[in-house]
């Protein structure tokens, strides 16, 4: 019994000891917890900085849409040149500010379904650059005739989530909140 006792304490002082580095993941848990959406949801982002430098060019895609790996491969200044053919350069604290936060609330470190999905999807296996390019997102707009997307005006490219994705800013991705620009009766044209 005494020994039980004390393996449960020492358990508990380990878990108390780390639980530092977790206190972001903490925060998202209980987030998550009071997020009546919970279940279908990414978190939203919360970060000024992160929402207007990454919200310029496309719209600020929540960093639980990858996982952790793939926002170091992306968030680097060398890679930053590059950025998908633009230069998206960032001054070295803005950079380390919008790696952090990337990292600390990518998939992996969420609780919010859709990350889930992604996380375990991803775990294995190179990283990822690309959200459209996760098997998870490509499967389910599979059905969406081109037209729809690259040959439409209003959206040009699947990259380009909140142009269909009415509440994309909310973290929010169900069917029933998409309005495809120039195809009122979206649902009409394709097989769910
Ligand atoms: C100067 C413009 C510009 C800025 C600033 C910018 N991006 Fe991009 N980003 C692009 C372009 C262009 C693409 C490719 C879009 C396409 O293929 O249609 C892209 C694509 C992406 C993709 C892949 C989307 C997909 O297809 O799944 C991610 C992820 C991404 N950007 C993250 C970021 C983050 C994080 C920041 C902030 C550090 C950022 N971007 C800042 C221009 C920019
Ligand atoms: C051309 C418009 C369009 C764009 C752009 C688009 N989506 Fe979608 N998305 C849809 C449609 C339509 C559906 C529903 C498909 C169906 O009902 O079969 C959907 C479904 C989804 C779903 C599943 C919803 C559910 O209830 O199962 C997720 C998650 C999602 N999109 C995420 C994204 C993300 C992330 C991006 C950007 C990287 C994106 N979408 C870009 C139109 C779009």
């Amino acid at each position: 019994m005494m020994q039980t006792k004390s393996k449960v304490a020492a358990l508990l002082a380990i878990a108390l000891s780390v639980s530092g580095a977790y206190a972001h993941a903490e925060e998202d848990f209980v987030g998550w917890l009071l997020n009546f959406q919970r279940q279908k949801n990414v978190r939203p982002v919360t970060d000024k900085q992160y929402q207007e430098e990454c919200g310029g060019c496309h719209f600020a895609y929540q960093p639980g849409l990858l996982p952790a790996k793939s926002w170091e491969v992306l968030l680097n200044a060398n890679a930053l040149r590059k950025h998908f053919g633009v230069n998206a350069e960032l001054d070295d604290d803005t950079l380390k500010v919008i790696h952090d936060y990337a990292v600390d609330n990518a998939a992996d470190k969420s609780w919010y379904k859709r990350s889930r999905k992604i996380a375990v999807a991803t775990e294995e296996g190179p990283a990822p650059l690309r959200i459209t390019e996760l098997r998870y997102i490509s499967l389910k707009h599979h059905d969406i005739p081109e037209k729809m997307i690259k040959g439409n005006k209003g959206v040009k490219s699947l990259s380009f989530c909140d142009k269909c994705h009415t509440q994309a800013a909310k973290g929010v991705y169900d069917a029933d909140t998409v309005d495809i620009p120039n195809y009122p009766n979206w649902d009409g044209w394709f097989n769910k």
